[in-house]
């Protein structure tokens, strides 16, 4: 009981730092891929691998939202798009929070409630004009149970709401529909203690010329000529844009929280500035950047909480190759790039994570791993082989370096490279009955390193 009592009390302080330091990480959970392992993996593999403080879901799926009980991760739901209209009728509104929110309330933090996604820009009249409704009658709900201090209500838009954004101090919001919704929805959003939300990708905005600029990469910067104020990335001027457009209305006291943003490390061959190398540093630098406390040009200071886009590779997303690889991992947990968010536990605390820089790969160094989509079944007969030739295999067991991801694919490919490496580097020491390949690309992440 005394146990109880206290991870309650820890728990209850945990969510109350993360409320207050208004500069969470976050990822966003997609999951439309056929491939993903169960939320409750997933769950502790964020919330003890990872450094991230906060998970955003695209709808409110009991199972996965109860996978996130007793963890520190905040979790922000979503009512899917379809769902909106039902909400302008109060009763719906109860009987959807006593579904999805009520039963989780005690274990765990649920953060905001977000309505739709990206509804303005759908231009369907109806569902735009349920929005700000929608989002009252939950609030109206969350105050009936006194929750709406802990859970608040927002609705995350896209740049599409803008119609000018260049330079950024001539951001405006549209004229017509949007600006007749955006008002009422910022009114909303100021009485309720809750901020403006805006998916804001450099990747869609950039060209060949302002790439260095997109990716936070060193770069003469843009200067706004109606104030003078230097752009050294587009991230800022992105958010400078909504911000000047929500002051143009009167409402710069609104925070803004970046509900979405990333970059792809795979894309078709027409597609420009797409590979891993570019992936990976926009993704660093946003973290550094938005976290550092520099703010933008017209909001200095300030951090930003910032929803990475996404968690997994989604193969089933539709539209050009890029839209299947926004993820930082793969289905199986494995890295498909390290931006210094894994961490390792010793003994049940979480240390700081070991910034790996991944030395760009030179001709002698190999590693061995796992081919893609090799069943499980014979990856784990690979793991029990190496374990019984001699092979240290604590890095793979719990408080090891290489526990997670806690994935049969992991723990092999750590111990195939470990075998590879110990018994000569021949090309049949990475044969594992065809189940092995060489690879030049370092695969060590966090501070599991893999031996070259
Ligand atoms: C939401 O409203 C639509 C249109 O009125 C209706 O068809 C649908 O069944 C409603 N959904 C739920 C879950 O009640
Ligand atoms: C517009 O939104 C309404 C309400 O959600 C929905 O019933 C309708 O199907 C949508 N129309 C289109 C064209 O998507
Ligand atoms: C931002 O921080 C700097 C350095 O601490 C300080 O000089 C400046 O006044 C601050 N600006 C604002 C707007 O708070």
């Amino acid at each position: 009981m005394a146990a109880a009592i206290s991870t309650l009390s820890i728990l209850l302080m945990v969510w109350t730092i993360k409320a207050v330091d208004g500069a969470g990480i976050g990822i966003s959970y997609g999951r439309a891929a056929s491939n993903l392992p169960p939320p409750v993996q997933v769950a502790q593999f964020l919330a003890h691998g990872t450094t991230f403080d906060c998970v955003k879901l695209f709808d409110a799926d009991p199972a996965t939202v109860q996978a996130f009980a007793n963890t520190d991760l905040a979790v922000d739901v979503t009512v899917p798009n379809d769902l909106v209209a039902n909400l302008t009728d109060l009763r719906f509104a109860h009987k959807w929070v006593r579904t999805n929110i009520v039963p989780r309330v005690d274990d765990t933090n649920i953060a905001r409630i977000l309505v739709g996604n990206e509804v303005i820009s759908t231009a369907n009249r109806s569902l735009v004009s349920s929005l700000v409704p929608a989002m009252q009658n939950l609030h109206t709900v969350l105050t009936s149970l006194s929750l709406q201090h802990r859970i608040k209500v927002a609705s995350p838009q896209s740049l599409g709401v803008l119609s000018t954004s260049n330079p950024p101090s001539t951001g405006k919001f549209r004229e017509g529909r949007v600006a007749e919704v955006m008002r009422p929805l910022l009114s909303f959003l100021r009485a309720t203690g809750s901020p403006f939300m805006v998916n804001a990708y450099p990747f869609f905005g950039f060209a060949v010329d302002t790439i260095d600029y997109a990716l936070f990469r060193p770069n003469p910067g843009v200067e706004d000529q109606n104030t003078g104020l230097v752009y050294s990335n587009m991230l800022d001027g992105q958010l400078d844009a909504v911000f000047s457009a929500m002051k143009r209305l009167g409402f710069d006291d609104v925070d803004i929280v970046i509900s979405e943003t990333g970059w792809p490390s795979v894309g078709d061959p027409r597609e420009l500035g797409i590979n891993v190398d570019n992936a990976r540093d926009y993704n660093k630098n946003l973290v550094q950047h938005v976290s550092s406390g520099t703010g933008t040009p017209l909001m200095p200071n300030r951090t930003f909480e910032a929803y990475i886009f996404s968690l997994f590779e989604e193969n089933l997303k539709p539209g050009p190759l890029s839209q299947r690889n926004f993820g930082l991992f793969h289905p199986d947990l494995l890295p498909v790039y390290d931006i210094g968010v894994l961490t390792t536990e010793v003994g049940g605390q979480a240390t700081a994570p070991v910034q790996t820089l991944n030395p760009t790969p030179s001709d002698s160094k190999r590693w061995c791993i796992p081919k893609p989509n090799t069943d499980v079944l014979l990856l784990q007969q690979n793991v029990e082989y190496v374990c019984g030739q001699g092979i240290d295999c604590t890095p793979i067991q719990s408080g090891g370096v290489c526990y997670f991801p806690d994935t049969v694919p992991a723990h092999a490919a750590f111990l195939m490279n470990e075998y590879y490496q110990t018994f000569g580097r021949n090309a049949f020491d990475c044969d594992f009955g065809r189940t092995g390949m060489i690879t030049a690309i370092d695969p060590s992440y966090g501070s599991c390193v893999y031996s070259s």
